[in-house]
């Protein structure tokens, strides 16, 4: 049987590694074979990618050309990492997917939506996700977060400034708006232990589907 494909998306400092990380260990004490990936990212030629697109100022690519490469770095990762697995029956646990292009190169960067869903045809096309958590957070809180990890490297998207992180929020809200089957918006604020349990209870139904 196919495995599983759950996506982890939201704005900046919405904690979403510390809770895939959580969700594989628990999933994995279940006897479930997981793999833990993310985006930009997740195979050799995407990891590549990664390295140019989120590092160096932040006018270094237009909204455009981020969008190229995230959809480059998308098409190299679903062929080298993601189908394989969900083919071996193995869930993918993916930290940021598709809808990280739609809000932050789309809502926050001004591409027209209909080309990205084109892409997204051409290169993710029948491996939509089978569940996707939005991570919901207040942007001030989100981006004090973010900015407080003191990491200097990879900080292209968090330097983009507050308007882009309204529109950023606004367009996770929608796209969960657009998607009420596949999307579930999760409280990104509370203890790490508090928004595992609402990370727990949105992916229940999957759990039962494979007992069933
Ligand atoms: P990452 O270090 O994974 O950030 P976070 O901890 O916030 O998830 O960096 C990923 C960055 O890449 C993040 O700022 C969002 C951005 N991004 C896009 O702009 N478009 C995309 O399609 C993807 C997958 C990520």
């Amino acid at each position: 049987m196919r495995g599983r494909f759950i996506t982890f998306e939201g704005g900046e400092g919405a904690g979403k590694s510390t809770q895939v990380a959580r969700l594989t260990e628990t999933l994995r004490s279940q006897g479930i074979d997981v793999v833990r990936t993310r985006e930009p990212g997740g195979s050799t030629g995407a990891e590549q990618i990664r390295d140019l697109v989120l590092n160096g100022a932040a006018e270094r690519w237009s909204p455009m050309t981020e969008t190229l490469l995230m959809y480059a770095a998308r098409a190299d990762h679903l062929e080298r990492t993601i189908r394989p697995a969900l083919a071996a029956g193995r869930w993918v646990l993916c930290d940021r997917f598709a809808d990280s292009s739609r809000a932050y190169q789309g809502a926050g960067g001004g591409v027209d939506a209909a080309f990205i869903e084109q892409m997204d045809a051409a290169v993710v096309g029948a491996d939509q996700p089978d569940l996707t958590l939005i991570f919901d957070l207040p942007v001030e809180i989100g981006l004090a977060r973010a900015l407080g990890r003191g990491d200097a490297s990879e900080v292209r998207f968090e330097s983009k400034g507050q308007a882009f992180h309204q529109r950023l929020r606004e367009g996770f809200a929608a796209i969960a708006a657009a998607h009420p089957n596949r999307c579930r918006v999760v409280d990104a604020q509370g203890d790490p232990d508090v928004v595992f349990a609402r990370v727990q209870a949105a992916i229940q139904p999957l759990l039962t589907a494979v007992a069933a």
